[in-house]
């Protein structure tokens, strides 16, 4: 499906900026100076544009493959785990977020937080591509695909987060 393709893509982008993130953080872990303006561009994306993904699935993956596993209404099966990983990444997020405010007398607490937030980021990403999405794929039905090309459209567009 074209819109699985394209949240598979937002994926892709977002392990190639972890990728730097991460070789980021390892610098300032050996004492190095870390180039701030990458950084800031980086927490800028993970506070801003990063989330339109989330609500992209939220809309349409997550409550299409509940109600074919049979929850009805209600998130089941898989999509439970991803709804809390989800929420687990966003309050991860805020306490990196806040922990680099005071990044200038401690940058271990930051470090820490980004650490753990990275890690979660790529074993959440890693279970969607593996377990999820070829489940959504295999299961429901693929004319669904330009209702959500739609829905993303409409996210993309009501965001102010450029
Ligand atoms: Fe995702």
């Amino acid at each position: 499906m074209k819109s699985l393709n394209s949240l598979s893509e937002d994926h892709n982008e977002v392990l190639k900026i972890l990728e730097t993130f991460y070789q980021t953080i390892e610098k300032i872990e050996d004492g190095k100076a870390a180039d701030q303006k990458k950084m800031k561009d980086i927490l800028h994306f993970f506070n801003s544009k990063f989330w339109l993904h989330f609500d992209k699935e939220e809309q349409t993956v997550f409550p299409e493959l509940s109600m074919y596993i049979g929850g009805g209404g209600k998130p089941s099966g898989p999509v439970v785990v991803m709804l809390d990983e989800h929420q687990v990444l966003r309050e991860s997020n805020k306490r990196m977020q806040s922990a680099y405010k005071n990044f200038e007398t401690d940058s271990n607490i930051f470090t820490s937080e980004a650490r753990n937030f990275t890690g979660l980021l790529r074993q959440h990403i890693k279970m969607e591509e593996e377990m999820l999405f070829p489940m959504a794929d295999s299961s429901l039905d693929h004319s669904l695909d330009d209702e959500w090309l739609k829905t993303f459209e409409l996210i993309e567009k009501n965001s102010d987060t450029s």
